[in-house]
């Protein structure tokens, strides 16, 4: 079992070859895929009239603040316009993709942050009210082994229910980490459009869970939430992380083989 994450940097280019690679390679393993697709939620708000604010936690992690408006266009833009465009381009090559939401089935079950622990433009430290964001909690897999079993490959949009059936927003990639924790997969692979970890301007080959976390003050936005996303999915039971870029040939071989990109392992 493989899972993948395309970031949404992905979706927009991404190499010709990426489909092809993926039917290939899924001719004989199965596949999940899940997405992200922030920098389009923002764009659809931004149109639709409502601003996007965004928050720093104190050990460094940027998030969207999602309010109740936020949750709903946050949901539509993920399970409806990115989920679509990528079974539809996975579907024209011969892909047998289902597009599920993370509500789907159960897959995704997050509890609400009430609060949220913030940094102000000062760096102090201040509690906000929580809005509709999720830490997830639980993962239901059956609908998805059902799928991959059947020969599908099932497309998973970042979305959780909160214990009162409420939509939550929850972070791609750790829906992905989580996704393929509870899976067991073998492979977890983050296709971004960087080639993977960056230290010292010099991309680092290789690198434990422990040293991923001791790593996670000093790796900037965007980049932070992959490595400790990669953490989680090792502590969960996924095997083996790589973080590589969506923009070369055959990016999923490349990844496989660990060719040009980070590989995280316990
Ligand atoms: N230390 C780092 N090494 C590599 N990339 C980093 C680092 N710190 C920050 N980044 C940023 O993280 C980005 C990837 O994350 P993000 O933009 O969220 O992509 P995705 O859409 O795939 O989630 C890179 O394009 C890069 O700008
Ligand atoms: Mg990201």
């Amino acid at each position: 079992m493989i899972v993948i994450k395309f970031g949404g940097s992905v979706l927009y280019d991404l190499h010709p070859s990426l489909i092809e690679d993926m039917r290939q390679i899924s001719l004989n393993q199965k596949m999940v895929l899940v997405h992200g697709g922030g920098k389009e939620v923002t764009n659809i708000a931004t149109k639709l009239g409502k601003e996007q604010r965004f928050i720093v936690s104190p050990s460094g992690i940027r998030s969207r603040y999602t309010d109740k408006e936020t949750a709903e266009i946050y949901t539509m833009v993920m399970s409806g316009k990115i989920n679509k465009i990528i079974v539809r381009m996975l579907v024209e090559k011969g892909i047998r993709a289902v597009g599920v939401s993370g509500i789907d089935g159960n897959i995704l079950k997050a509890i609400r942050k009430t609060k949220l622990a913030v940094l102000n433009e000062k760096g102090r430290k201040m509690i906000i009210e929580g809005g509709y964001t999720g830490k997830i909690s639980s993962v239901e897999t059956s609908l998805l082994n059902t799928l991959t079993d059947g020969g599908f490959l099932p497309v998973v949009s970042p979305i959780a229910l909160s214990e009162n059936y409420e939509y939550l927003n929850v972070d791609g990639d750790r829906a992905a980490a989580y996704i393929a924790g509870n899976l067991k997969a073998d492979k977890v692979i983050f296709l971004t459009n960087v080639n993977g970890l960056h230290l010292d301007d010099k991309l680092v080959r290789n690198l434990t869970s422990s040293q991923a976390k001791e790593y996670l003050p000093k790796i900037g936005f965007g980049m932070e939430k992959k490595i400790l996303a990669s953490t989680e999915a090792l502590m969960l039971g996924a095997k083996e992380v790589i973080i590589s870029s969506g923009k070369v040939s055959n990016p999923i071989t490349c990844a496989i083989n660990h060719v040009d990109c980070t590989v995280i392992s316990n």
